[in-house]
């Protein structure tokens, strides 16, 4: 199926596999990408700003507009009052995601009203002041999971997998393990924030340019909330400074804000957050707590293990039970679990509604069996890595998931060898246990962790899209597909794709914004499914037309004169050079009942080394060196899979180690809402001694895209490896022999709590 006909012309032009520039990357070194806010404003655009609750919990009983009217410069004010539709911009659960606070507020920093100015620095001044404006009567809040577990509030009824039976199997087992986890969550801190501007056209028609991940959906809030139909809305995207899953859903209620002020008042309306209403207004990644019971046997094998999952989802369900159940379908990463027994819970807190953020829960759900395994490993006193391979799938047994998908493409043995051979673990882990030896303060650490990841929407209809391929009678080709572009280079390698279907160069080939009026019912370029989706698409297309020349070519006797030449005799004879595309993953299933069937249609692979030196006294680490080795399949363009993978290692690390979230624990205010409080990683965070990628070398058994894998997400989970580096130094406080409790992220603070739990442990 990824044949291409005509041999001669993928000799003479082979467009995928091969390092490629991002199509835009000329254009983002220059600085002249642009982004939403770069568009030429048009001639009377308004500007708005988001008036936001100032307390977690209570009564929404007045809106003073008549004074927010008389504000000076203020042109309009909007309330829920004023949406003529559904008042609601939730992608699942309908009815509990109010674009503007209806009734009642549910976190400190959700928008209450919208002012509306010609100038966006008087509107952003009087949004500021918005607890001048609303008198609100203040209900008791949930300000944390654990708080909203023990009152069994929940966003959606708790979810319940099993497979065997774990409680006799952790009871019989000759070892016992009772511990709890903590994650904390994470701000996707995308460089663009939520922006968008809508522009009110002819005949109750609207163009929205909404930065997000999710056109389609945008079309579908702004539609419903405006009493529109599909066809009045056109969404438009050439491409985010980032989405990392914060604008799949959370970008609707912006274009929603925008649109009804647009239509209102029939001007152009741009809204534009500023950074710290983005983290006031949006949520984030879920943080997680884990309750876990395990039974494992002499070598480490796990026999039995029983996990409660507590997300915390914040006061909406928004993606939180695809989240929870990608969580739970991803507890197993690497290893065969014959007696396991998970139970999740979204737990409904009066903070911002957690959302999507690359890996979509899978790193939650995985993180946890990572840190049971490197606690067994411990009180057996064996390498940690010797467990986790003991635990591994089996290639011709112990293969089936506990969700029942059979994995069928592992390649966790070949890989591990692979990476254990390049990074020299067995040598650096006696060269860190003499170093420490002899040093009673620094100490050093560290860990190998591997990632299985399962690829496809676990919702099965999310995993179809659409393609629009011209070509021009010059032989120039514009693409269009459902993807959107947010950095990850989904259009560089669709692009590539119709060049290599085309046998014509790259620089022939331009792809287009994304547009609802292109192509039709798109899904969010989401769960890293980009480039297999759009790519198999747009290869559809290109080999339509592809067949069409070919079929031409052959009558007229043109089968080796240029494409161009080909294209153009084509034309004349009334050839039709456009055309569609469409592709649907083949074989899933999923039974939501009862979270068993074939969520995914195939796996990606990796694992990394990571060392770190902690300061034992402190708390503060270096990560010296990362060794990386994932699978991406064949890969359509080497140069942007190793930039994934290096980019999700960096934001996974920094999410597990520094990038802290604390809200106030009586007012319920986020306190880390700007780049001052909240930190991310900087280059001078990268590995010190040396970062070292590979890509493994193994086509996809599965029929994608060119025998690729998908890449955005998987290696966000080679990090752990990183977090249980700094716990492996930590434990050499205790010669090793004492578990340390260590939470994420592991900011100085966490690791000297660490640090001092072990010590006294020891004493
Ligand atoms: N890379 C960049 N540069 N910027 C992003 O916003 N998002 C990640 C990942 N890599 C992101 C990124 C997430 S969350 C996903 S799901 C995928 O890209 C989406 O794109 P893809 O499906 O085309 O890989
Ligand atoms: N990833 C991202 N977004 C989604 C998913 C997923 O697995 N399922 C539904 N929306
Ligand atoms: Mo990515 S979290 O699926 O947008």
């Amino acid at each position: 199926m990824n044949k291409q006909a005509e041999p001669f012309l993928v000799a003479a032009a082979p467009q995928v596999g091969s390092d490629r520039a991002h199509e835009s990357a000329h254009l983002h070194v220059a600085g002249e990408a642009t982004y939403i806010d770069d568009i030429r404003e048009l001639d009377g655009t308004l500007h708005a700003a988001l008036g936001l609750s100032p307390v977690a919990h209570g009564r929404l009983v007045a809106i003073d507009v008549a004074r927010l009217r008389t504000e000076p410069g203020i042109a309009a004010v909007f309330t829920a009052a004023d949406i003529p539709g559904v008042n609601d911009c939730g992608p699942i659960v309908k009815g509990d995601d109010p674009i503007l606070a209806q009734g009642e507020v549910h976190f400190l920093g959700q928008p209450v009203f919208a002012v509306i100015a010609a100038d966006r620095r008087v509107a952003r001044r009087v949004a500021a002041r918005a607890k001048e404006f609303v008198t609100i009567e203040p209900l008791p809040a949930l300000l944390t999971a654990r708080e909203a577990h023990a009152a069994k509030a929940y966003v959606v009824p708790p979810m319940h997998l099993a497979r065997g039976d774990a409680r006799s199997a952790i009871d019989a087992a000759p070892h016992r393990l009772k511990d709890q986890l903590s994650i904390g969550g994470q701000e996707q801190f995308y460089l663009e924030g939520q922006i968008s501007y809508a522009v009110p056209l002819e005949d109750d028609t609207l163009l929205v340019h909404c930065s997000t991940q999710h056109p389609t959906e945008m079309q579908h809030a702004v539609a419903h909330a405006l009493e529109l139909h599909a066809n009045q809305v056109q969404v438009q995207c050439r491409r985010m400074g980032g989405g990392f899953g914060g604008k799949e859903s959370q970008s609707a209620l912006f274009a929603c804000v925008a649109a009804l002020a647009a239509k209102r008042l029939g001007r152009p309306v741009k809204l534009r957050l500023d950074r710290d209403d983005d983290f006031m207004a949006t949520g984030r990644r879920h943080g997680f707590e884990f309750d876990f019971e395990v039974g494992y046997d002499d070598a480490g094998r796990v026999l039995g293990v029983e996990i409660d999952l507590i997300a915390n989802a914040g006061f909406s369900a928004d993606l939180s039970p695809p989240v929870m159940t990608r969580a739970i379908c991803h507890f197993d990463n690497a290893y065969w679990l014959p007696n396991v027994s998970m139970h999740g819970y979204c737990a409904r807190t009066n903070t911002q509604s957690n959302t999507a953020f690359r890996g979509f829960g899978g790193p939650q759900g995985a993180i946890a069996i990572e840190f049971i395994l490197d606690s067994i490993a411990r009180r057996l006193g064996k390498d940690p890595l010797d467990v986790r391979r003991a635990n591994y799938y089996g290639v011709t047994s112990n293969y089936v998931t506990p969700y029942l998908q059979r994995v069928e493409d592992n390649i966790l043995e070949p890989l591990t060898e692979q990476l254990l051979a390049t990074s020299r673990y067995r040598e650096r882990r006696a060269e860190i246990a003499a170093f420490n030896a002899g040093s009673p303060v620094l100490k050093r650490g560290i860990a190998f962790t591997p990632v299985k990841f399962g690829i496809s929407f676990n919702v099965n209809h999310f995993n179809q899209a659409g393609a629009l391929v011209h070509v021009y009678t010059d032989g120039s080709v514009l693409v269009n597909h459902g993807g959107t572009e947010m950095g990850q280079g989904v259009n560089t390698k669709v692009a590539q794709v119709v060049a290599h279907e085309l046998g014509i160069p790259l620089s022939s080939v331009r792809c287009t914004a994304t547009d609802t009026q292109k192509v039709a019912n798109t899904s969010a370029t989401a769960a890293s499914t980009g480039a297999d989706l759009n790519g198999k698409a747009a290869q559809d297309a290109a080999r339509k037309i592809r067949e069409r020349l070919d079929a031409f070519a052959a009558e007229r006797g043109l089968a080796g004169a240029p494409f161009a030449e080909r294209v153009a005799a084509a034309y004349t004879a009334r050839v039709q050079l456009w055309s569609d595309g469409f592709y649907a993953t083949p074989g899933l299933s999923w039974d939501r009942a009862t979270m068993t069937g074939k969520p995914f249609f195939y796996f990606a692979y990796g694992a990394a080394v990571s060392e770190v030196i902690v300061d034992t006294l402190t708390g503060e680490h270096k990560l010296l060196a990362a060794d990386l080795l994932h699978d991406v399949g064949t890969s359509l363009n080497p140069a942007i899979d190793i930039g994934q993978v290096e980019g999700a290692y960096i934001q996974g690390y920094g999410w597990l180690t520094m990038e802290e979230l604390v809200w106030h624990p009586k007012s319920g205010a986020l306190l880390t809402h700007a780049p001052s409080t909240y930190k991310i990683p900087t280059a001078n965070d990268a590995p010190s001694v040396h970062l070292r990628t590979a890509l493994f070398d193994a086509p996809n058994p599965a029929d994608t895209i060119h025998r690729s894998k998908a890449v955005g997400e998987p290696p966000l989970l080679l990090p752990f490896s990183a977090l249980l580096a700094i716990r492996d130094a930590v434990s050499a406080v205790g010669g090793h022999r004492i578990d340390p409790p260590l939470r994420a992220p592991a900011t100085p603070e966490a690791v000297l709590d660490a640090v001092e739990a072990v010590r006294a442990a020891a004493r």
